[in-house]
């Protein structure tokens, strides 16, 4: 059986001052009723050994939410992936216990029922596998240990008797996980401008976002990644399920140098061990790479899901472009130069001003009804900035010739 809540979440007035308790309304499981729900697929992500029941989208919602979760009581989940605001925090990079902070973006937890992998190099494959691992990070939530986590958390008599009535034995790491996971699968998003235009509705995205979603299928060259393959297209979150370089900040890493310390450091498979580099160290520019370990992976990163894009900057792993007009200011120009493993699909793409607003136009129709208010909020916001401010511009690459790639260092 697959459970999801039935109401269409208010409207929300957002208070930043304190954490957003698990009761708004933004926090609650949502309805497969939306427009552009993947019916089918929604259900057959619910793995067989851990399915749906009411109670333990309920309990998983508790701990999601619960400060006590990590080693001094001060993050939660929720710290990093607030429902206020489209389940990020809208840093550059996440901060965990004792103000620490990571090397990357924290992305957004809605849809991400759907990823086939999880992290932004795609080091686990479930939700269960990713929930263990912030829990135990020494920059996000702290404990030396799952076992670490579980005790306090049994130490809470409410706890103890919810996973006892949900699982039928006592608390422990595999049932703690299977909890927060089942109330992730809860957290769909869809219901967006763009929804309806699939649906059909013609009239509910703009003549720009119209002609945003055009050059996004050709001259952007958008789908080479945002799409299952070129020619099949599965809007579910635009992805293709793949890492790619795409050449974020790539000239200020040493990635040799970096990649020989990674070989030496990590053993294949260790994902705790990679789970730290990639978090806590300047290794965290390698992506994938350190989980291949071949390299052409070097600064592979995941394509990410960009429904709500709008609504969940700063942009990329490392969280380094403020605008999604930066952002497409980046794919025009094509990238880095110097960079032997930048992905061939990057290249210039000769957008003009007036295309690249249409293209922004319909990132932002890709933005969930829950959080429209907010999204024209930000949207106003990245215009203004994007008036004055374009730093990734660059019209001269834009318009000139695909540069030609170095060989790789020796
Ligand atoms: C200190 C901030 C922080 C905390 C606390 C935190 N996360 Fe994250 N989360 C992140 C960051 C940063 C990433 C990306 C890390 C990476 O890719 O290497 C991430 C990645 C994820 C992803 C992968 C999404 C995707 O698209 O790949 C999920 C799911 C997730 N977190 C859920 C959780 C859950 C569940 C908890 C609580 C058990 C949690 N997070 C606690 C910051 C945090
Ligand atoms: C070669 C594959 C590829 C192409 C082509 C591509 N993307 Fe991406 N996209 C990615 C990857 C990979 C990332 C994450 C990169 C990183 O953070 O290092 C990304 C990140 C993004 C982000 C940031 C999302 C976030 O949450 O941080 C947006 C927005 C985006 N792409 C939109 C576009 C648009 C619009 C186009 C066309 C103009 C495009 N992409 C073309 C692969 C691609």
């Amino acid at each position: 059986m697959l459970i999801f809540g039935c109401e269409r979440s208010a409207k929300r007035a957002s208070s930043k001052l304190a954490p957003t308790p698990e009761t708004d309304p933004l926090a609650q499981p949502k309805s497969l009723q939306q427009v552009g729900v993947p019916v089918a697929m929604t259900r057959g992500v619910i793995p067989a050994d851990n399915p749906q029941t009411l109670e333990k989208i309920s309990l998983g919602q508790k701990l999601f939410f619960d400060r006590r979760l990590s080693a001094d009581g001060t993050v939660s989940c929720s710290t990093c992936h607030d429902p206020a605001l489209a389940f990020t925090d809208r840093k550059p990079t996440s901060v965990g216990i004792k103000g620490r902070v990571g090397q990357r973006n924290a992305p957004t937890v809605l849809n991400a029922l759907y990823n086939k992998t999880q992290f932004w190099d795609g080091r686990v494959n479930t939700l269960e596998e990713q929930a263990a691992l912030p829990i135990v990070n020494s920059v996000e939530m702290g404990h030396p240990s799952l076992d670490a986590a579980v005790a306090q958390i049994a130490a809470i008599a409410e706890y103890q008797q919810a996973f006892q009535r949900v699982f039928g034995r006592p608390l422990n790491g595999a049932d703690l996980v299977r909890a927060i996971a089942s109330y992730e699968r809860t957290q769909l998003s869809f219901d967006s401008p763009f929804d309806h235009f699939i649906a059909g509705d013609k009239n509910s995205i703009d003549e720009s976002a119209k002609r945003g979603w055009e050059l996004f299928n050709n001259q952007g060259r958008c789908n080479k990644c945002h799409a299952l393959t070129d020619t099949t297209r599965d809007v579910t979150n635009l992805i293709d399920n793949d890492f790619h370089n795409i050449g974020i900040l790539f000239v200020q890493h040493k990635v040799v140098p970096l990649a020989r310390q990674a070989e030496q450091l990590i053993k294949s498979g260790d994902t705790s061990a990679i789970d730290r580099a990639a978090i806590q160290t300047d290794m965290s520019a390698l992506g994938r790479f350190l989980i291949t370990k071949q390299e052409k992976d070097i600064a592979s990163f995941k394509t990410p899901n960009i429904r709500n894009v709008l609504v969940t900057g700063p942009y990329f792993h490392d969280g380094s472009q403020e605008t999604l007009w930066d952002v497409i200011d980046h794919y025009n120009k094509g990238a880095g130069l110097q960079n032997p493993y930048l992905d061939e699909d990057i290249q210039p793409l000769a957008l003009t001003e007036n295309d690249i607003d249409d293209v922004v136009a319909l990132m932002a129709s890709l933005t969930s009804a829950i959080y429209q208010e907010q999204g024209a909020t930000e949207l106003a916001r990245q215009r203004a900035l994007s008036r004055t401010n374009r730093p990734q511009r660059d019209t001269a690459r834009a318009f000139g010739p695909k540069p030609p790639r170095p060989a790789p260092p020796k």
